[in-house]
């Protein structure tokens, strides 16, 4: 009786800590900073693309541009952002705009 307790016990331990890496993996998209864009660009109509909706007097991107929070996959937004600090001497390190 003692030792099928006991099993049972090291079960549940397995599952709670398979719960809990599940749950850490889940939260892989790393959250943005506060204010992460304003910290460099201070008037958001010079980074406005071209082609652009009219976005009217909203100012923050994030205020429209917010991920589905259900789906990690990259959006046109997020995937647009990343390349163009990437390039050449515009490289941002991910810690400038995201907090692990
Ligand atoms: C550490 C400084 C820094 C931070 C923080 C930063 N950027 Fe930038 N960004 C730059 C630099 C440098 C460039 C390239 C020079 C330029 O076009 O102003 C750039 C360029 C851009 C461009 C292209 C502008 C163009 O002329 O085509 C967009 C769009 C942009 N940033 C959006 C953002 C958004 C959105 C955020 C916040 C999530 C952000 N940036 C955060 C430094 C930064
Ligand atoms: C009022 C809402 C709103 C605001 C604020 C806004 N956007 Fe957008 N943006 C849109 C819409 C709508 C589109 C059209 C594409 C779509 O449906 O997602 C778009 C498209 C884009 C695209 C093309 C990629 C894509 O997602 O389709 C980029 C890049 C972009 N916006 C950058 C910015 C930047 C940078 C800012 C801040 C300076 C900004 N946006 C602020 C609504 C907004
Ligand atoms: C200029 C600011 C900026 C920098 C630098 C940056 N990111 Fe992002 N990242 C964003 C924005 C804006 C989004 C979209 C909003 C969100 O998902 O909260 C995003 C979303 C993401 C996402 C989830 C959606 C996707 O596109 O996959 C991941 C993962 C990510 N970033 C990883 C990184 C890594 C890794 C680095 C460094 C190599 C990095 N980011 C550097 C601004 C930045």
């Amino acid at each position: 009786m003692l030792v099928r307790q006991k099993k049972f016990m090291f079960i549940r331990v397995i599952m709670l800590i398979c719960l809990l890496l599940g749950n850490v993996v889940l939260a892989a998209e790393p959250p943005l900073k506060e204010n992460a864009c304003c910290a460099c660009h201070k008037d958001y109509s010079k980074i406005m693309p071209k082609k652009h909706p009219e976005v009217g007097s909203v100012k923050a991107c994030l205020s429209c541009h917010t991920p589905d929070p259900a789906d990690h996959e990259p959006t046109n937004f997020s995937t647009e952002i990343h390349k163009v600090h990437k390039a050449g001497k515009n490289e941002l390190k991910c810690a400038v705009c995201h907090s692990f």
